[in-house]
Formats: structure tokens, C-alpha cells, sequence
């Protein structure tokens, strides 16, 4: 059997760190409040020339060395990214370029902070079918251009950064399964207008004035609009729901899986997940507090930290769970 495994891992955060002490300054908030709420301490946030191919590029680099393999053995590329630096071309492109990869697959996904474990899916399907060998799976978000630096309900939330694994064909296990789910029904809870789209004042040719799209620009939200409880008791419940399947699925228990690597959105989501679940947070590896919700960057950058720092080992069981804008949710389990 071809499955597809993880063998590096790369991360990278901007230089420049933002404290809850720096918001403090710029809106009606407190270091307190925020801990209490969030568990975040800080965040990182890119530089006026970074972007999300160049963050891309610097994490790829890094999981590149550590799988010991360069640019010319890749064969797909996969960026999941809600802050893309264009329209057109999608960020993967411009990763290729940057590390000079020779022609191959590359595209962009976009499942705000669900993307990661889409991109992980989708990149497995491909190496599992023999279609691929080896691929690039990175997720990197701007989130501090997302946000209203204005609005203390969101701004003090979100952080910049991005983390990439290579995939590749192997034996043995391997991504066990990944489960993906949306539901766009859920789409008002968590969202930003496209302000470009909706900014038609021009006339299409062929369709009569009265009848052309002329969206007022103020009626759009070109920064992230949430309802902060809504989805917070989704999270909890979507990504309980996930840890069942995979347990169902696989007749594996807790106990058996050694990390639980979940998008980080905030402390109190990810240990009333652990909790329902009976995982100790002694076995989830959690970023949040210095790196806040940096979206579909927050598990690879997590997965990064824990494979660093030598908590994963090799031949462990590691659960990925996330949930999103869409709504999106879904879960890998790995054995690493
Ligand atoms: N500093 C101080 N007070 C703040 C604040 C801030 N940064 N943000 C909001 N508040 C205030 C609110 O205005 C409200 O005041 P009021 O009672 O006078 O109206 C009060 O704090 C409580 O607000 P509420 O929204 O009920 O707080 P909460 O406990 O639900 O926490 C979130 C807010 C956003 C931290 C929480 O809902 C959350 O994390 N939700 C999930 C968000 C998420 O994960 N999003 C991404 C998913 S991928």
C-alpha cells in the first residue's frame, strides 16, 4: 500500500512582535482581558515587504533541509492561504518561482484556517493514487492586513506567520485519513468581503446601466467580521465531533494518540476540546500564546514547533484538527 508521510517540517514567524502591552496602546483593551479570554500573550506580525509567498518560501526552505531534499524533487505545490499576494497567480505559483522548482503542479487553497488540512489532504490523495511523489504543502497568512486595527472584538485575536511539511510516497504509514467538512450555511459567522469585486463602478459592455453591479464600497467589510461566540462554541463542538470520527473510525483511543496538534485560536477552545476528549493538555502542543491565530499557518507552525523541539518523535500518532471561515472543519490522523 502507498501512503503519503510527513518528512520535514519548516516554520516561519516575522522578527517584529506585537504584545497584548502594544494593543494596549491602540485600542480599548488589556493585557488581562486578553490572556484571560484568548491565552494569547503575543503575536508576530510581517514587515511592509513580507508577504505570503515570502513567508511561504522561508518555511518551505526550512522543511526542504530537513527532509533532505531540494527544490527539483518536488512535483506539487500547495499554498493555503486566505491573504494571498494576488488575485493572480496563486501564491504557489510564486513559491516555484521563488525556489526555483521546476514545472509542476501548484495552486492555491483557500479554507481560511481549515486550509492546512485541506491542502494535507488533497496533497495525500495525490501521492497515495502514485500521481505524485513529493510535495510541498505550506499554509501562510497576513492576518494583521485582515484585521480592523480598530476593533478590539478581532484585532488583538490574529498574528502573521506560515508552516510547511514535504509529503512523500512511502510504505509505510503515513497520513492514516483525513476528514473534511463544510457548510456554508455558517458562512455570516466569520468573514471578509472581497472590497475589489464589489467595486464595479464601470459599465460591463452588453448588460443595460440599470442592470450593471454597482456594489457601494461601504457596505462591504474588507476586514475580518466574527461572531466571536457563535463561533467558539462551534469550534468546540465541530472539532469534538472530529476526535470521534477518527476514534470510530480507526478503534483508537485517546490514550493511543500521542499529540493533538489543533488550530490555535484561542486556549479556552483547544482545552475544552482536550477536555471533552480526556486528552491532558500535557499532550497537545499549543502556540497560541506567542503566536495567536495566525489561521491556516497555525498547525504546520505548531507541528513545526513540536517536531523541533523534539516532543514528536518519529512513529508517533499525532490528531490535526481545524475549524473556519465557511464554516470549514476537518482532522488528520498521522502517523509521523
Ligand atoms: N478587550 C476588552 N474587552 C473586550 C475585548 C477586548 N479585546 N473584546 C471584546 N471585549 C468586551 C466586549 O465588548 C464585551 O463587552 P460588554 O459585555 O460590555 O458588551 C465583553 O468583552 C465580552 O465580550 P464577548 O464577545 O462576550 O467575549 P467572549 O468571552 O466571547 O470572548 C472572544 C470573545 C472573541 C475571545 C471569543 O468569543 C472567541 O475566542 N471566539 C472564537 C473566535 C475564534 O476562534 N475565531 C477564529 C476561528 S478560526
Amino acid at each position: 500500500m502507498r501512503y503519503s508521510k510527513i518528512v520535514g517540517t519548516g516554520g516561519y514567524l516575522p522578527p517584529t512582535v506585537f504584545t497584548n502591552a502594544d494593543w494596549e496602546k491602540r485600542v480599548d483593551t488589556s493585557d488581562a482581558w486578553i490572556v484571560e479570554r484568548t491565552g494569547i500573550r503575543s503575536r508576530h506580525i510581517a514587515g511592509p515587504d513580507e508577504s505570503a509567498s515570502s513567508m511561504a518560501a522561508i518555511a518551505a526552505n526550512a522543511a526542504l533541509e530537513q527532509a533532505q531534499c531540494v527544490a527539483k524533487d518536488i512535483q506539487m505545490v500547495i499554498v493555503a492561504t486566505g491573504t494571498p499576494d494576488k488575485i493572480f497567480p496563486a501564491t504557489a505559483c510564486l513559491v516555484q518561482k521563488k525556489l526555483q522548482i521546476p514545472p509542476c503542479i501548484a495552486f492555491d487553497v483557500q479554507a481560511a484556517c481549515s486550509g492546512f488540512v485541506y491542502a494535507l489532504s488533497i496533497a495525500d490523495q495525490y501521492i497515495k493514487s502514485g500521481a505524485v511523489s513529493r510535495a510541498l504543502v505550506i499554509g501562510s497568512e497576513l492576518m494583521s492586513r485582515l484585521i480592523d486595527w480598530n476593533d478590539r472584538n478581532t484585532c488583538i485575536l490574529f498574528g502573521d506567520g506560515a508552516g510547511a511539511v514535504v509529503l512523500e510516497a512511502s510504505e509505510t504509514p503515513g497520513i492514516l485519513s483525513t476528514h473534511l467538512y463544510a457548510d456554508g450555511n455558517y458562512d455570516e459567522l466569520l468573514y471578509v468581503d472581497n472590497v475589489q469585486l464589489g467595486d464595479h463602478s464601470g459599465v460591463i459592455p452588453g448588460v443595460a446601466a440599470n442592470e450593471n453591479f454597482n456594489i457601494p464600497l461601504n457596505k462591504l467589510h474588507p476586514y475580518i467580521q466574527m461572531q466571536g461566540q457563535k463561533v467558539f462554541k462551534l469550534a468546540v463542538s465541530k472539532q469534538g465531533e472530529l476526535v470521534h470520527e477518527i476514534q470510530e473510525k480507526h478503534h483508537i483511543s485517546s490514550e493511543q494518540i500521542d499529540w493533538l496538534v489543533p488550530h490555535q485560536a484561542n486556549e479556552r477552545i483547544i482545552k475544552a476540546t482536550a477536555d471533552k476528549l480526556g486528552f491532558s493538555m500535557e499532550k497537545v502542543i499549543c502556540t497560541v500564546a506567542t503566536h495567536s491565530n495566525t489561521s491556516s499557518a497555525s498547525i504546520p507552525l505548531a507541528l513545526n514547533v513540536g517536531v523541533r523541539d523534539g516532543r514528536i518523535k518519529k512513529g508517533q500518532t499525532i490528531l490535526l484538527e481545524a475549524i473556519g471561515g465557511g464554516l470549514t472543519w476537518g482532522s488528520a490522523l498521522i502517523k509521523y
